[in-house]
């Protein structure tokens, strides 16, 4: 059994992303003594994978301000975002992209040296009237910018990154209190406590849980995974996005900033079919309903192709010279994915698994909130999340384009200050460490490394993914889904007879994969019982039985504000009747500016 180790640190981050990085360095710049464990080196985290931009109302292409950008994300989220983290989170924004500009982050300019904006899906000037162009964009690797950029800053700023570290348990004292996690060191195997006055997840997301996925194979839902084994409940994760284009077969990106520069959708008949559904904002309606329309261009079989399975992007008339400044990536994505030139012709492509819009509930700050007597909002001491393993909840049922980058900014910052605040009013001492502060990882370990019979961590993983892709895709129905809450439960019993061939301790990455499923399951059951027991459509939840036309204007579309305007919070516990469910109401109240009613959403 590998030796425990135990360390302190005022600060403890689980996550060298977007998030993690953004509030690591507020806390470094403070004088804390912070800790960012990561299981890849900072710069490969996913942040590095988003393309687009972060969305901001700078207004430097045409007049916009966070008013139109608070409605477009309200009625984005199809009400079930939070209307005060949504306003923190679209006023905040020029100040943290001008923040990031002023640490060095190499935006695209215009010609008169502003930052260059390009439009994005459900981004609207005057209240949804037209497209407006908010997204701060670095060419296609705005991500890859801001990465390289925040971890620059946080080399100076001393911040102590833990490389190839895996988080496994969170630790909660007697009075229920986060003081520190558990984690492998990936080279030697050793299992170490890291003690913290603060501890915050930055996991990222789960996207790993479906088959065909835009998400690094890193995405495995660990914070979720560590949260739901604490009994912290999993807010709305029934909520899934379908990026209209990702690369069919492949899975890879193709960013929704080839539309904004003016790309646009096929049908099998040359049709660009979103002008029928969407007739003012066409290829740059919401993600949600962009997918929903291409998947019933397949149903129909207007798909392309020899199996009338995917649609075409084209961007060829964009022009070369439009192509190799503005999508470089894009280009080089169609050459190695596709073998397409997308200055000559059009590129394959089909809705993918993107984002989780559900996680870890937390309020503006990024405290971790747990129901507890009496409050669905009571804050669990020592414990943030940020980013896509939390929900604070900004995105609601579909999350617009732009809006994640943002997120991370706006609350890895803010949570950071939070934290440096809270702790000059803390005890200088750390808080005393439970007894079995290691135990359920240790045991965790040792079952896999005694067991000597069973299945591996890759075929459970895999038949997880195809269940999930079967039974919780674009188009959902209450059958497909009671059936995938059935085998979803069996192939949690099949997670606990994973066996391990190799049981060498350096860098035995079978079992960090077999540690990974058990966080995989978590996230995944969570998404298929959750989203079996909402009746209704809304954003990104759309079952066939609970569709209604547009003009009922009591169930537009099936969305049921009646009954289901409500977060949906699961707990990991009871796993063969699929966990347990509660709910919580939907923050409608802004902080400053005038509620947002709900009403049909058309574009
Ligand atoms: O399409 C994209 O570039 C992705 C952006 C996002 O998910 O926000």
């Amino acid at each position: 059994m590998a030796n425990v180790t135990k360390r302190k640190f005022d600060v403890v981050i689980v996550g060298a992303g977007g998030s993690g990085m953004r509030a690591s360095l507020q806390l470094s710049r403070a004088g804390l003594n912070v800790a960012v464990l990561t299981k890849v080196f900072p710069t490969r985290s996913h942040t590095v994978a988003a393309q687009g931009g972060i969305g901001a109302s700078l207004g430097n292409m045409s007049e916009d301000n966070w008013h139109y950008h608070f409605y477009d994300t309200v009625k984005g989220s199809d009400w079930l975002g939070d209307q005060d983290a949504i306003e923190f989170m679209c006023r905040e924004a020029p100040k943290v992209v001008y923040d990031l500009e002023h640490m060095g982050m190499p935006f695209d300019r215009n010609p008169d040296g502003t930052i260059y904006q390009r439009p994005f899906g459900g981004h609207t000037a005057n209240y949804g009237e037209k497209p407006v162009q908010r997204a701060c964009a670095a060419a296609d690797r705005t991500g890859h910018a801001m990465l390289h950029t925040l971890y620059q800053q946080n080399v100076a700023a001393r911040t102590s990154f833990f490389v190839e570290w895996m988080a496994q348990d969170l630790i909660l004292d007697a009075d229920g209190d986060c003081v520190g996690v558990t984690a492998i060191e990936m080279e030697t195997g050793d299992v170490h406590i890291l003690e913290a006055k603060t501890t915050l997840m930055a996991t990222g997301g789960a996207g790993r849980i479906y088959a065909a996925s835009t998400n690094a194979f890193i995405n495995t839902g660990d914070g979720l995974g560590m949260a739901a084994r604490a009994g912290i409940p999993l807010e709305d994760m029934e909520f899934w996005q379908f990026h209209p284009t990702g690369v069919a077969g492949a899975g890879v990106l193709l960013t929704e900033g080839c539309r904004g520069e003016g790309a646009i959708l096929l049908n099998s008949n040359g049709e660009r079919f979103m002008e029928r559904y969407a007739p003012t904002l066409k290829d740059l309606a919401p993600r949600d309903f962009v997918s929903r329309c291409m998947d019933q261009e397949i149903k129909e079989g207007r798909g392309c192709g020899p199996n009338k399975d995917y649609v075409m992007l084209k961007l060829d008339h964009l022009g070369a010279d439009t192509i190799h400044k503005r999508l470089p990536s894009v280009y080089e994505i169609g050459v190695n994915f596709a073998n397409v030139d997308i200055t000559k012709e059009p590129i394959p492509v089909v809705p993918t698994i993107h984002y989780q819009m559900g996680g870890i509930p937390t309020n503006i700050n990024g405290q971790v909130v747990i129901q507890r007597n009496g409050n669905d909002n009571d804050v669990l001491n020592g414990l943030y999340a940020v980013g896509e393993c939390s929900c604070v909840s900004v995105h609601g049922a579909n999350r617009l384009g732009t809006n994640s980058l943002l997120d991370l900014l706006v609350f890895g910052r803010a949570a950071g200050n939070h934290i440096v605040e809270s702790l000059k009013n803390a005890p200088k001492e750390h808080k005393k460490l439970p007894a079995d502060a290691a135990d359920k990882t240790l045991a965790r370990i040792a079952r896999l490394n005694d067991s000597t019979t069973g299945e591996y961590a890759q075929t459970v993983a895999n038949d997880i993914r195809s269940a999930m892709q079967q039974h919780a895709g674009v188009f959902r129905t209450q059958a497909s889904m009671d059936e995938g809450v059935k085998k979803i439960a069996e192939l949690r019993e099949r997670v606990k007879n994973i066996t391990l061939k190799d049981k060498s301790q350096t860098f035995n990455t079978a079992r960090i994969e077999a540690l990974e499923v058990e966080n995989l399951i978590e996230a995944a059951q969570a998404t298929i019982v959750s989203a079996a027991a909402r009746k209704e459509c809304r954003g990104a939840h759309t079952v066939s039985d609970y569709e209604k036309p547009v003009d009922d204007p009591k169930t537009p579309m099936g969305r049921d504000d009646a009954n289901w305007m409500k977060h949906t919070l699961w707990y990991s516990e009871d796993h063969q009747k699929g966990g347990r469910l509660d709910y919580k109401a939907v923050k409608l109240k802004p902080l400053t500016a005038e509620s947002v009613p709900p009403k049909v959403r058309t574009f």
